[in-house]
């Protein structure tokens, strides 16, 4: 009887299920200690020497200054100027570096089942881009990585409604759900019919998503507590000019988004900051930029936004959390409230509470007409944005598993491909 596997390939955390026609074999725990869910990450600690997930973070802290590590690769998939980086002696390109990925999740898969599994019921955000012809690239990146891991057979499912499939038995009469997955690169909204009646696609009244979640509040925490200690907020005066200058949005973008400083090069950076080194206006910024540049040459980013996540998540708990960083001579130490977090973060929130809100629209339905809201995704844990929805919807807010509802909604789907043909 053939077996497909189910793959939530995160932006933060991927996780795979396997089920055959009649059988739902549940989550396989394809991490090294057994763990069904693995931190999306890549070390490439030689030529031809890759870790992943925790092992990858180990491996990393380590030996960080050698080898190369990635994060949050599936942010780049609608991203048409990433095209390829050199590792080692091999040039990689993104479903190059994906396939690395999908195939250890599949190898890993197969030896604990003994098969050899080749259909692939895949996870997809909402929007992986507004622009849908970004859309597709991601799509059809995910696809080509998909075969290059060895799956002949490979078929989508958006996210949001993956999670709707698991949740869907907990329903006694037909009901509006709204779904929200809050995860660490998209925030993925839908608004459904569901009954005990096996689901179908009329169902879905609207759906909507966008590139704002987990990540961007890191870098929020980078953005206004982290990055000035590595001199983002530094002025500078060219001789000639008559205007004081800041560094452009676009590099301040870069430097604070994980998945970007993390693939920064030397040189980038360099150049970034050549003319603002020299005709620097405070004398302490000079010091600041050295930071960054020891930062980015020994690449120890990654690091640095391991603690930035550690400071976000604290902050779910307490009204204050601590943050430092060390790595001589950078020894950057702050405090974090929670207050402050959710003002400097504000801009994205309410990006997220907007796309939630065009959902409805789209739907037709004001807020007070649906029945049921159910949270997934990490970043459904950032208080103030359960806040917000408290406000809108109240006790009709349930929580469904934070990190496996999207892959046991798409084991529930891929069963349905198998026992349907679609
Ligand atoms: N307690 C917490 N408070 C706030 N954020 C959290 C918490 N725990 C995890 N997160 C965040 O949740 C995100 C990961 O969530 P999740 O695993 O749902 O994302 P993902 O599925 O990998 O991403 P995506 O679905 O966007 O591709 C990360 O940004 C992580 O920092
Ligand atoms: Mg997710």
């Amino acid at each position: 009887m053939e077996t497909c596997y189910a793959i939530d390939f995160g932006t933060s955390n991927s996780l795979l299920g396997a089920v055959n026609p009649e059988q739902d074999f549940g989550q396989i725990p394809i991490g090294i200690e057994g763990e069904g869910i693995m931190k999306t990450i890549l070390y490439a600690a030689e030529s031809h020497q890759w870790f992943f997930g925790s092992q990858a973070i180990d491996e990393y802290l380590q030996q960080p200054t050698h080898g190369r590590i990635f994060k949050s690769l599936k942010k780049f998939l609608p991203d048409q100027s990433f095209q390829r980086t050199r590792v080692f002696q091999e040039v990689l390109t993104l479903p190059d570096l994906i396939a690395k990925f999908l195939r250890m999740m599949r190898e890993r898969a197969n030896t604990h089942l003994d098969q050899d599994v080749q259909r692939v019921m895949l996870g997809c955000p909402a929007r992986f881009s507004d622009d849908p012809t970004s859309h597709e690239l991601a799509l059809d990146r995910l696809k080509a990585a998909a075969i290059s891991a060895g799956f002949t057979e490979v078929s989508f499912c958006p996210e949001p409604i993956a999670a709707a499939y698991k949740f869907q038995p907990s329903l006694e009469k037909e009901q509006l759900v709204l779904i929200a997955d809050f995860g660490g690169g998209t925030s993925d909204f839908t608004v459904q019919k569901m009954s005990q009646q096996p689901f179908q696609d009329k169902d879905v009244l609207a759906m909507t998503g966008l590139s704002v979640a987990g990540d961007k509040y890191d870098g929020a925490i980078m953005e206004h507590f982290v990055a000035p200690a590595f001199g983002s907020r530094a002025k500078y005066k060219r001789p000639t000019a008559s205007n004081v200058s800041h560094f452009p949005k676009g590099f301040i973008r870069k430097l604070t988004s994980p998945a970007d400083l993390i693939m920064m090069s030397k040189n980038s950076v360099l150049q970034n900051i050549r003319d603002a080194q020299r005709w620097l206006l405070d004398p302490d910024d000079e010091e600041r930029l050295e930071n960054l540049v020891l930062l980015i040459e020994d690449r120890m980013a990654y690091a640095l936004f391991r603690e930035i996540e550690q400071t976000k998540i604290e902050l779910s708990d307490t009204a204050e959390g601590n943050f430092s960083f060390s790595y001589d001579p950078i020894d950057v130490r702050t405090q974090v409230t929670q207050d402050a977090f959710e003002d400097c973060s504000a801009k994205f929130t309410s990006e997220i509470i907007g796309c939630l809100d065009r959902c409805l629209i789209e739907a037709g339905l004001k807020s007070e007409q649906i029945d049921v809201v159910c949270l997934t995704g990490g970043t459904s844990q950032l208080p103030f944005i359960a806040k917000q929805l408290r406000t809108r919807f109240g006790d009709k807010l349930t929580t469904s598993s934070q990190f496996d509802s999207v892959v046991q909604g798409l084991g529930v789907r891929a069963q349905q491909w198998l026992r349907t043909g679609v």
